[in-house]
C-alpha cells in the first residue's frame, strides 16, 4: 500500500487528477470506478478543469462504473449517486449516459441487480483505477462493518451512523434512504488499482484503523491490505492519527521520478 501523506486538500485532488489522466493518456478506453461523496470532489473538479482548458487527455472512449446506489429514488433524482455522478464529473468530461453504469436501485429489480452490475463490470473488462471513500465508521462504498471481505455487489442496509453522515443531502435523516445497492468488498478488489481519498479530522481515526489496524470485517476500508496495489492520498488532518507518518512521508519525497503519474 503506497500512503501519500499530503497538506491540503487541494492537493489530494491535484495528485488523484494526475493518475487519472496519466491512466487515460496510457490506456485510451480506461474504465474508470467512480465514488460519491465529497472526498473526491476536489479531484473531480481539477479534471473538470483541465479538461475545459484543453490540458486533459480525450475522454472519448472512456468507461465509467459508479460504486453504490440508494434504493427507491426515482429515476434521474438529483441526490441519486448515478445523477450525482453526472452533475459532479461525467457529463462535463463529455461521457455519455450510456458509458456511466451504477448499480440499480429499482424496488422491481432488487433480487437480480447485484448480479447485473457485476456482469456488466465484467463484460467491460473490469475496472482499471477505482476512487474510494472512507465512511467515518470505515465503511467502503455502502459495506458497512460486519460486511463480508469477499461480499459481491448486493442490497444492503445502512447504519444510523453512516444515515446522519448523509442526511447533509437530503431534508432531513428520516428522508435518507435505508438500503442501498453497493459493490461488494470483493468486487472493489478486482480493480486493478484502488484509489482511496480522504480529507478532515473527521476521517483520520476511520483511516488509521484501514491503513494500520488490523484487516477485519468491523473496518471494511481495512480490506485494501489485501490489494497489491493501494494509494492513498490524505491532507495533513486525515493522516493525523498514523503511527507510521514519517515513513509514508519519506518513502513519497523518494519516489523515484520513473514511478510518477506523467513519467
Ligand atoms: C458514502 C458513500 C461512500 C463514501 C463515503 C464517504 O456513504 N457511499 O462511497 O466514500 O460515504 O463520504 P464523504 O466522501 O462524503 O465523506
Amino acid at each position: 500500500m503506497e500512503v501519500v501523506p499530503l497538506c491540503h486538500a487541494d492537493e489530494v485532488g491535484a495528485l488523484a487528477a494526475d493518475l487519472v489522466e496519466d491512466l487515460v493518456r496510457r490506456t485510451p478506453r480506461a474504465v474508470l470506478g467512480l465514488a460519491t461523496g465529497s472526498s473526491p470532489l476536489r479531484a473531480y473538479q481539477e479534471l473538470i478543469a483541465r479538461h475545459r482548458a484543453g490540458r486533459g487527455p480525450s475522454y472519448d472512449e472512456v468507461r465509467a462504473f459508479t460504486l453504490d446506489e440508494y434504493v427507491g429514488l426515482p429515476a434521474g433524482d438529483p441526490r441519486s449517486y448515478r445523477a450525482t455522478i453526472a452533475a459532479e464529473l461525467t457529463d462535463d468530461l463529455g461521457l455519455p449516459a450510456e458509458r456511466v453504469v451504477g448499480p440499480d436501485g429499482d424496488p422491481a429489480g432488487l433480487p437480480s441487480a447485484g448480479e447485473r452490475f457485476e456482469r456488466q463490470v465484467r463484460d467491460a473488462g473490469g475496472v482499471d483505477l477505482q476512487f474510494l471513500g472512507i465512511g467515518t465508521d470505515g465503511h467502503l462504498a455502502f459495506n458497512e462493518p460486519g460486511s463480508s471481505l469477499s461480499s459481491r455487489t448486493r442490497v444492503k442496509t445502512l447504519t444510523r451512523r453512516t444515515r446522519e453522515d448523509n442526511a447533509r443531502f437530503f431534508d432531513s435523516v428520516d428522508e435518507v434512504p435505508r438500503h442501498v445497492v453497493t459493490q461488494g468488498l470483493g468486487t472493489i478488489l478486482e480493480a486493478r488499482h484502488l484509489l482511496l481519498l480522504a480529507t478532515g479530522e473527521a476521517k483520520a481515526e476511520a483511516v488509521a484503523a484501514a491503513v494500520e489496524g488490523p484487516v477485519s470485517a468491523s473496518c471494511p476500508a481495512s480490506v485494501l491490505q489485501l490489494h497489491p496495489r493501494v494509494t492513498v492520498i490524505l491532507d495533513a488532518a486525515a493522516a493525523s492519527h498514523l503511527r507510521a507518518l514519517d515513513y509514508y512521508r519519506e518513502v513519497y519525497e523518494g519516489k523515484p521520478a520513473w514511478q510518477r503519474p506523467g513519467a
